[in-house]
């Protein structure tokens, strides 16, 4: 049976994506942040998931503001990265299974969420910065398979912490139920408190950083219990992007075990957080 071995956090910071590029990890601005991945990467290596699933937001690359849907699941045997205007050369392409996409599709359909699915998506930054963050010291060819879960942090409404922790359940589900001996890993990217346009562009709150985290391990019903207005007020409108984290959570045990937590801020303008959980029993 496949089986969700462990549940890891990153923020999705482009110009991480440059730095990994231009190899600038040992440079004094950088090292704290990428020291801050290895022991997760030490980890992976360990226990070799063969898929990750990334919950992530696309930022423009595969939906633009005139089709933008809630959750869109990749149903695809291979994902295209694209060019975002870096001038860093596109990723090569991230093997998927469709097959699983499809088990997971009708498992999340049946519990009534409406999801796009995609035979063709191409991944932003958003997906192939944690990607390249976990695996990058290994030949893309090497990397587990991936599915690409996007969820719409960028044009309101948006959904809210709550059905993001609950759509974590229903992907818990779908894996639990998948007959393929797998070991799955959940990716939730993006956030930690960040704003990139507007009269509070820069601001990053690391208290309410360190809050979410904490509460995430220990107490996901208190940022369920939270409404978008108050932690884009506290985080940012960008900063929004941490009820992603909130699907990772959701396909784990009420309990957790924490294996690795890390936060460095300032990367770019954002707070930079990461964490390793596995089931508690
Ligand atoms: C930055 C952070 C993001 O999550 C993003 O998608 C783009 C830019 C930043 O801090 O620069
Ligand atoms: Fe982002």
């Amino acid at each position: 049976m496949a089986k969700i071995i462990g549940g890891l956090t990153t923020s999705h910071i482009p110009a991480i994506g440059n730095a990994m590029y231009s190899k600038l990890e040992q440079e004094p601005y950088w090292k704290r942040f990428f020291d801050g991945y290895e022991p997760v990467k030490e980890w992976l290596d360990e226990v070799q998931p063969d898929l990750a699933i990334v919950v992530y937001n696309d930022h423009g690359l595969n939906f633009f503001l005139n089709q933008v849907p809630t959750f869109a699941l990749g149903c695809a045997d291979s994902y295209q990265n694209d060019d975002e205007g870096w001038g860093i050369p596109a990723s090569a392409d991230v093997k998927g299974d469709a097959e699983l996409s499809w088990h997971i599709a009708e498992t999340m359909i049946r519990d009534e969420f409406d999801i796009t699915t995609c035979q063709e998506m191409k991944v932003d930054h958003g997906f192939m910065v944690p990607m390249n963050l976990f695996w990058r010291d290994k030949p893309t060819t090497n990397w587990p398979k991936a599915i690409p879960l996007a969820v719409n942090t960028v044009q309101h409404p948006l959904t809210s912490a709550k059905r993001c922790y609950d759509l974590g359940k229903s992907l818990r589900k779908a894996i639990d139920s998948y007959p393929e001996d797998m070991k799955v890993v959940v990716i939730g990217t993006g956030g930690l408190s960040h704003q990139l346009q507007g009269e509070r562009a820069g601001i990053i709150d690391v208290d309410f950083d360190l809050e979410c985290m904490d509460k995430i391990i220990n107490e996901p019903s208190w940022m369920t219990g939270l409404s978008n207005d108050y932690i884009m007020e506290k985080a940012g409108t960008e900063g929004i992007e941490v009820i992603m984290w909130m699907v990772m959570r959701g396909a784990l045990n009420d309990k957790v075990n924490v294996l690795h937590k890390h936060y460095h801020a300032p990367i770019s303008n954002t707070g930079a957080g990461v964490l390793l959980l596995t089931d508690a029993e």
